[in-house]
């Protein structure tokens, strides 16, 4: 991928306020991009995050938008692709992810998940897939290891990104026809607002079965992301890819 590899195209990266969000759209502002940053509370962050963007020399606007109510994320994505007059990359970075043993398990917490996790990737993805470039748009949502592997506790999250792993390869299928590839990451443990007690608790044992023997940083996953959604990656879709340090 070449320095420049974005020049003119335009992005949107919701969850962009913070954590992996936020790495994945600075990563696309200095690759040449255009770039939406999506928040739902964070528009301090997102607005912070422009203006660096903007002094390295690229363009950023923040849209704000709760990816799970539907109509707030068809919005996101037209705000977006009005922007910059095109809407080329779609990344789905916003996610929620409590964890609560089974006992505690009740439906507000479910539909919290569900909703942002689930129901947000689909109506973005429905929101987006008649605005992108036909052939050559390009759909990256957020799976997690834990879909293949769940934790004591995460059972409901990791459900709702073993959706997201379906619903990426479903996905595919439709839109492969028009040249649009749809993959997912499915990113370990990284240091992020999300992992702040986990980390806390457990962080030398997860570095201890961590290959790599450090822990995973928002800019680890943010390559990843932007080769999948860059020229070279357009015979992957339909398609996960882990990225975990070699976590066991
Ligand atoms: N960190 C990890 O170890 C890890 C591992 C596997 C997968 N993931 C996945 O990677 C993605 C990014 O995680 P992260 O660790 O960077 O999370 P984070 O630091 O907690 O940040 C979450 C981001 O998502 C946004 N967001 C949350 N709910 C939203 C909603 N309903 N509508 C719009 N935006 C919403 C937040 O926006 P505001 O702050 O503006 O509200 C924030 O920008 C998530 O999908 C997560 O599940 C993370």
């Amino acid at each position: 991928m070449s320095e420049r590899s974005f020049e003119g195209k335009a992005v949107l990266v919701t969850g962009g306020s913070r954590g992996i969000g936020a790495a994945v759209a600075r990563r696309f502002g200095s690759l040449g991009a255009h770039v939406a940053v999506g928040y739902r509370s964070g528009r301090d962050a997102a607005e912070a995050l422009c203006a660096e963007i903007g002094a390295a020399g690229g363009t950023a606007v923040a849209v704000a938008g709760d990816v799970a109510v539907p109509a707030q994320a068809q919005a996101m994505v037209g705000r977006a692709h009005d922007a910059f007059g095109r809407l080329d990359v779609l990344v789905n970075a916003a996610g929620v992810g409590p964890y609560l043993p089974l006992a505690e398990i009740d439906e507000a917490h479910c539909r919290a998940i569900f909703d942002t996790n689930v129901l947000g990737t689909i109506m973005l993805t429905q929101a987006a897939a008649p605005l992108l470039p036909s052939p050559g748009g390009r759909i990256v949502h957020f799976a997690s290891r834990l879909a293949f592997n769940p934790l004591p506790t995460s059972s409901v999250y990791s459900a709702s990104k073993a959706a997201v792993v379906t619903l990426v390869h479903g996905f595919a299928r439709e839109l492969g026809p028009r040249g649009i590839t749809v993959n997912a990451v499915a990113p370990g443990v990284i240091e992020t607002d999300m992992t702040a007690d986990i980390l806390r608790e457990r962080g030398e044992q997860i570095l201890a079965a961590t290959p790599l023997r450090r822990i995973g940083q928002p800019d680890d996953v943010a390559g990843v992301v932007t080769f999948l959604a860059s020229a070279d990656a357009g015979w992957v879709t339909g398609r996960t890819i882990i990225a975990d340090g070699g976590l066991n």
